[in-house]
């Protein structure tokens, strides 16, 4: 079997259909996709087609490729007859390195010979999980942000086994099928956003336990200023746009001395038990009594609405 060209892939296969699995099972649904999937737990089917039905009508309005049908999932009851035939296995099993090779063991002998796996492990290194597999060149990390039916952000890592045209296939498949993918040079714990939002969350902990400003006015120095921008450019782009005509040499050159003074008294919170409490009080003051229901609903309205806002306004530029 030689491998089809990204877009022209039509059904995946998924291993796990938890949080993420049934999120990802979603996703390729409403691009069109088939997707056959398995998962241990004696209700995965029932809650599986459950988590379909009532993401649905976002995905209505987000807009559905032609032909997308929440009926073409299939739920089998043995991992290996789920990859059989794929091209694409989207693994979502729980992050626990054991757990996934043994997984993995089971379904090695199962893959096409040009069969594709992308582990949406938040932490674990594919290098490590990759290790004594048949298959193992053509397994890449595929890491998802959370909820990947809505979140376009996909990130790839290769191992050091890992051939690195797989990398560069399993970019072009993700593109292809709706996701903005980006390219992860080297294994780091936590790949990309994660570590950036981690940044942040230090700072954010260290100005609440500082008392320099309560969580409800941290969050809201977030979302309703630079996080506005954050929407559609990162931190460099955002930088070379505050040094006017001078760009982002420029604006280092003006701002650099004070992102340096900034930086060396930056808070280093440990998350022990009594900072773990004194965080949690702060937040539950912020929140008023607002159940964890009702504010995912508003988040996923809200970046229902941002993600249409978006849609069609011209994207930062592209790397060479
Ligand atoms: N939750 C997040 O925000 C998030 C975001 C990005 C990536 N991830 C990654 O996605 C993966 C899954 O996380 P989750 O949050 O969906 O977990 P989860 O606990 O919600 O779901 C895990 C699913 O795996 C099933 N399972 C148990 N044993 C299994 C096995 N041996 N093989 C296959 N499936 C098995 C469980 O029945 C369950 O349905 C993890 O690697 C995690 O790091 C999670």
């Amino acid at each position: 079997m030689a491998r089809p060209a990204p877009a022209a892939v039509d059904s995946i296969a998924l291993l796990g259909t938890g949080t993420i699995g049934a999120s990802w099972a979603t996703h390729f649904l409403a691009r069109g996709l088939a997707v056959t999937a398995w998962d241990p737990a004696a209700d995965a089917d029932a809650r599986l087609r459950a988590f379909i039905d009532a993401a649905w009508p976002t995905m209505e309005r987000l807009g559905l490729a032609d032909g997308a049908d929440p009926a073409q999932v299939r739920v089998v009851g043995d991992p290996a007859k789920a990859v059989e035939g794929a091209v694409f296995v989207q693994e979502n099993a729980p992050e626990d390195q054991a757990l996934k090779r043994e997984l993995y063991r089971r379904i090695d002998p199962a893959l096409g010979a040009d069969a594709v796996l992308a582990s949406s492990s938040s932490g674990l290194l594919i290098s490590t999980l990759q290790e004594g597999m048949r298959n193992g060149a053509r397994f890449v990390v595929g890491h998802p942000f959370n909820p990947p039916h809505l979140i376009p952000l996909v990130e790839v890592v290769g191992g050091s086994g890992t051939d690195p045209e797989v990398v560069a296939w399993t970019l072009a498949f993700y593109n292809a099928h709706g996701k903005r993918a980006i390219r992860v040079e080297r294994e780091v714990p936590g790949h990309i956003a994660n570590r950036l939002q981690a940044a942040l969350l230090r700072e954010a902990f260290h100005l609440l336990l500082s008392g320099t400003a309560s969580a409800a006015d941290i969050d809201a120095a977030v979302a309703h200023g630079p996080g506005l921008r954050w929407a559609f450019m990162g931190p460099f782009l955002t930088m070379h746009l505050a040094g006017g005509e001078a760009g982002f040499r420029g604006a280092l050159g003006h701002f650099g001395p004070g992102l340096e003074s900034w930086w060396a008294e930056r808070g280093t919170p440990r998350l022990d038990a009594d900072t773990i409490d004194a965080l949690s009080r702060a937040v539950d003051e912020m929140l008023h009594g607002h159940s964890i229901a009702a504010l995912a609903a508003e988040r996923d309205s809200r970046l229902l609405a941002l993600l249409a806002a978006l849609e069609g306004s011209r994207p930062p530029p592209e790397p060479a």
